[in-house]
């Protein structure tokens, strides 16, 4: 049973601030915060689209350019230790997901990354021919795995999440599901969906966009095959921050991926004409790193440091089970769904609500300082990172929501014109 459970199971009185105020008093991970340069005015519950930035990252930022790059010049990719940046940073993120430090390697976007998964995967599993995934991905998922199956001559199936243990027969070669869906918020059972597809002889690709460093996750324990995620989103590792992959040690020697750059040979350094590919995870590797990126991402992950994932996620549930339980008590007039599992177990670490107007409440939101995203047609989209957010700024997220709807001025012609990002 989580925090909010514990302090507000055996009352049925409303959900005041005092109690948020003393579930801040009891939470292990407050100090937490401030290792975040958060603005005093803003509550930011965006963290799923675009983390905080940890205050760890200017300082570096500052000594890789004024010191390693300025100074330093090329030098630096031996005598600051750039080069092995993508290795060691995976190192840092392999912790965090249930993967040995070797089976984790930082480079390029999550897209890129999905492409050389899906189509290393195809690849070990001859004979085969469907790429299976479900409707409700987000779509650069399903972008990648239908330009592959155009590519490779596979077939790309795509199904309803509730229909995709059903789905896994056996011409499927991979599976490619996110962990935690972008929009509601709901998690598969990891553990469940691996095992039922090994069962049929497929591999498995997990997207953890909305899943490292939000909640707990256990990749070697599920038996997991192949996994990305980005680096910008819970992990904090700034706009366009590189992506991770994670290949099981038990595949390293048999995963060709197809965009063979000199960074994934065995010996780039020998600039011989014939790609040979680099043993381990290193062969995930195209081109040269985008290091400024890998520098930020590095410091921010240093926020990390000394956290214990369970406590993490415990917290985690208990900021969106409170939100919920807000929402239920503050908001029940306002016309607000729920898109998001209440079954905690079923949750990542946000809360989407539904809204006809759901884009101009968010923008009059965020005009309060409050801010969340909006995902067509109606949801409204809040990321609960529990590292920099307290109880109280649940309370006062909601308080704030609330006015929104009572004084009615997401009505205001401002917040109803669509901006190019949502
Ligand atoms: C599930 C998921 N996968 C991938 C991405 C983005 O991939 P990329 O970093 O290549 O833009 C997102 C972005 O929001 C996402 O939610």
């Amino acid at each position: 049973m989580n925090i909010v459970s514990q302090s507000l199971s055996s009352s049925a009185a409303p959900i005041s601030r005092a109690h948020c105020l003393a579930m801040d008093a009891a939470d292990t991970l407050a100090s937490r915060r401030d290792l975040f340069a958060l603005p005093q005015d803003v509550i930011y519950l965006d963290g799923n689209s675009l983390g905080a930035m940890p205050k760890a990252v200017p300082s570096r930022m500052t000594q890789a350019i004024e010191q390693e790059w300025a100074v330093g010049l090329i030098r630096s990719w031996n005598d600051a230790d750039w080069y092995p940046a993508p290795q060691r940073v995976g190192g840092r993120i392999a912790s965090l997901i249930g993967a040995k430090p070797n089976e984790v390697i930082v480079a390029d976007s999550t897209s890129v990354n999905l492409f050389k998964l899906l189509v290393s995967a195809l690849r070990m599993r001859a004979g085969r021919n469907v790429i299976l995934g479900e409707n409700g991905n987000f779509p650069t998922d399903a972008y990648v795995a239908s330009g592959v199956a155009e590519l490779t001559g596979a077939q790309h199936r795509a199904v309803a999440p509730a229909d995709v243990m059903a789905a896994l027969t056996e011409d499927v070669a991979v599976l490619t599901l996110t962990h935690v869906n972008y929009k509601s918020g709901q998690a598969y059972d990891m553990a469940a969906v691996t095992r039922r597809a090994h069962e049929v002889g497929a591999l498995v690709i997990w997207d953890l966009a909305h899943t490292a460093g939000a909640m707990p996750c256990d990749l070697n324990g599920c038996e997991a095959d192949f996994a990305v995620g980005c680096g910008y989103k819970y992990l904090n590792g700034g706009p366009g921050a590189p992506s991770f992959v994670f290949v099981a040690e038990r595949h390293h020697e048999s995963v060709r991926q197809p965009i063979t750059g000199w960074h994934g040979h065995a010996k780039p350094f020998e600039f011989t004409q014939t790609y040979v590919p680099a043993p381990g995870i290193d062969r995930m590797l195209v081109g040269t790193a985008p290091q400024m990126g890998l520098f930020a991402l590095e410091a921010a992950l240093t926020a990390f440091d000394g956290v214990d994932m369970q406590a993490l996620r415990a917290k985690s549930l208990a900021l969106t089970e409170l939100f919920i339980r807000l929402v239920d008590q503050e908001l029940s007039e306002h016309g607000f769904g729920l898109a998001t599992p209440r079954e905690a177990g079923l949750r990542g670490s946000q809360v989407s609500l539904t809204h006809a107007e759901g884009y101009a409440i968010v923008q009059a939101l965020i005009a309060r300082g409050v801010i969340g995203d909006f995902r067509a047609p109606d949801i409204l989209r809040f990321g609960f990172a529990a590292l920099y957010l307290s109880h109280a700024d649940v309370w006062d997220a909601i308080a704030t929501l609330k006015d929104v709807m009572v004084s009615g001025i997401w009505r205001s012609a401002e917040f109803m014109a669509r901006k190019a990002v949502t």
